[in-house]
């Protein structure tokens, strides 16, 4: 075989392979490349999710005929004057993304250098199609049309529009998060979805593009260490969410996906959420450009340190600190030194428990005490609660002594997170969270096969704002939630209305089970039916329903759930493969105390 030079267009679109992959990267490469130009406003347009038409415009520097000419070479980049790629101060230098794009659609250059006369390039799949004058105002304009519509290898991995449009979406708000100087707009399918002002402050910014909740539940961070500054905000633990899409993270204002940052904001919070919930956050680092190199992705996603453990030192501190400052307290491990910090709280003894007197519990009438414990990572929201109690509360009545239940008779609850109860042949700790996980689970599963789950009706329909997208989500699987017990319609662009809940979950929590079902949709499979992934569903609905860790219990609530328990299959583990509850057996006590 012998070897030869590829042809310039097989080249681009082999590099188009790396740098466009779908609508949403040719989006970052162009408006990173308005950005460059020194815009004030840039105005994003896009049809059928980017796949049909993208448009941005700008009011930047435009170019010259002839600057037009070699943008669309391989290679060509105004943006390293001095070939110093270790002091990269603009989004793009890569020289790729506008021969890239050409070669893989059809793409119209116009632009305008202020004083000067505008010019027009249109570019067919790598060819030059037609060249001249163009009346246009200052600035630049580029349309991209039928992307991939010849190379139906690339187009088959494209998804729907209306996850191209989601994935758009995203990348518009990260690079108008990036830069709150600029003002952006955003249509999609002549609908307006974004709109944020030029000259912005970065709070501003950040509140125009996320949750509109995020404001009263965050917290700024601002840490500096010599020429490392790390600044933005974070969410309260407990406005958590159950996907990480809702990190917006920045280096040298460049949005990263990148993995080092993204493990150190889970190990800043690893204490105070549950693993599969994430926070939200917008955390903006900036650092001297030789400390980090951004040429190691060709999206310049990914980037790499000179000294990683800094970074993701200052990361876990400046989010510590800042949570820590705004009055919630850390959590602390339970395992750790958690019998030694017990210690009696006076004012809760003096209260007396009701029933307890007819227990006929040998205690003595001090011994009806409260104990304060260090508080517990409570699964989602133990940490901006007043710090748990441990409650030793008594049964309000004897226990039925003629019956023996396995997972024994309720003694009382810890932490308002797990149940203890006492069987005959040791003590079990159940989690009630995981426990009512699973009960929901395997009842929905239940109602399922008798057909649907039963709804209950709101006394008033609630309205849940939310993204576009996270809307059309919700949308496009009305009927199958609908059999689920959920009964929502859409209200608008941006919000659904809720008609009936699960009639299992009680009076739970509308707006963030509403939310939380958006979020994962979106990463589902479209083609799987949401009884294929009934487990995550029926957790996340369990999530939200009535019988939560950080709820106190009555006893009689508590012995309901035991019971349930023992006759629901499957219920000693939690839909996430956990223990739902654990014995210490007779023996085992007494081994711990060394009777043994
Ligand atoms: N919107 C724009 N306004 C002004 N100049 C632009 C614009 N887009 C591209 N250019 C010019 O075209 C060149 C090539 O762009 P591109 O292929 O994205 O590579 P890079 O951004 O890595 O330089 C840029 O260096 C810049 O000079
Ligand atoms: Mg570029």
């Amino acid at each position: 075989m012998s070897i030869r030079r590829l042809p310039e267009h097989l080249v681009n679109r082999i590099a188009a392979g790396e740098v466009v992959e779908r609508p949403a990267s040719a989006i970052k490469e162009l408006v990173e490349n308005s950005i460059d130009a020194g815009s004030s406003r840039i105005e994003i347009r896009l049809a059928g999710g980017g796949i049909d038409l993208i448009e941005v415009s700008d009011d930047g520097c435009g170019m010259t005929a002839a600057d037009m000419a070699l943008a669309l070479e391989r290679h060509a980049t105004s943006k390293l004057p001095d070939d110093d790629i270790e002091h990269v101060a603009t989004m793009g230098f890569r020289g790729e993304a506008l021969p890239s794009i050409a070669s893989v659609a059809q793409l119209t250059l116009e632009s305008r250098v202020r004083g000067a006369d505008g010019w027009r390039r249109r570019i067919d799949n790598g060819r030059l199609v037609e060249e001249g004058p163009a009346a246009v105002p200052p600035g630049t304009r580029v349309r991209v049309e039928a992307l991939f519509a010849r190379v139906p290898a690339r187009r088959k991995f494209l998804r729907s529009a209306r996850s191209e449009y989601a994935a758009a979406l995203d990348v518009v708000k990260r690079l108008a998060m990036a830069r709150p100087d600029i003002g952006f707009a955003l249509d999609h399918d002549g609908r307006r979805a974004v709109s944020v002002p030029p000259g912005q402050t970065r709070p501003e910014r950040v509140a125009a593009l996320t949750d509109r909740d995020l404001a009263d539940n965050s917290v700024a961070v601002d840490l500096v260490r010599d020429a490392y500054v790390l600044g933005g905000v974070a969410g309260i633990p407990t406005f958590n969410r159950g996907v990480a899409d809702h990190q917006y993270l920045f280096v040298n204002g460049r949005p990263v996906k990148d993995r080092l940052l993204i493990g150190a904001v889970r190990g800043a919070y690893a204490d105070f959420l549950a693993r599969d919930r994430h926070p939200v956050v917008a955390l903006f680092l900036d650092v001297p450009p030789t400390e980090v190199d951004v040429n190691v992705h060709p999206a310049k996603t990914e980037v790499r340190f000179r000294d990683p453990a800094l970074v993701r030192g200052m990361i876990i501190s400046g989010l510590r600190r800042a949570l820590d400052a705004a009055g919630h307290r850390s959590a602390q491990p339970v395992a750790t030194d958690a019998l030694s910090l017990w210690q009696r709280d006076p004012a809760a003894s003096q209260a007396a428990v009701p029933g307890a007197a007819m227990s006929g519990a040998a205690l003595p009438g001090e011994d009806l005490r409260l104990w304060s414990a260090p508080s517990f990572a409570d699964r989602r929201s133990g940490f901006v609660t007043p710090p748990p109690m441990a409650r030793a509360e008594m049964a309000y009545a004897p226990p039925p002594e003629t019956q023996s239940y396995p997972l024994g008779v309720a003694r009382g609850q810890v932490a308002k997170t797990y149940i203890v109860a006492e069987a005959e042949d040791g003590l079990v700790i159940v989690d009630q969270h995981a426990a009512h996980e699973r009960l929901v689970l395997e009842r929905m599963r239940r109602a399922l096969d008798g057909g649907r789950v039963a709804a209950q009706a709101l006394l008033l329909p609630e309205v849940v704002e939310l993204d576009e997208p996270a809307c059309d989500r919700l949308e496009a699987r009305l009927a199958e939630l609908a059999e689920l017990g959920l009964d929502l319609e859409r209200f608008g662009p941006n919000a659904v209305l809720v008609r009936a809940m699960p009639a299992l979950l009680g009076n739970g929590d509308v707006k963030g089970l509403v939310s939380d079902l958006a979020d994962e949709l979106a990463a589902f499979d479209q083609a799987l039916s949401l009884k294929e992934k009934l487990d995550a569903v029926a957790g996340t609905m369990a999530c939200h329903g009535s019988v939560r860790a950080g709820r106190v219990l009555s006893v009689a609530e508590m012995n309901a759930l035991l019971r349930e328990m023992e006759v629901t299959p499957h219920s000693g583990q939690c839909n996430h493969g956990r223990p739902t509850w654990i014995k210490l057996a007779h023996g085992d006590i007494e081994k711990l105390f060394g009777r043994k």
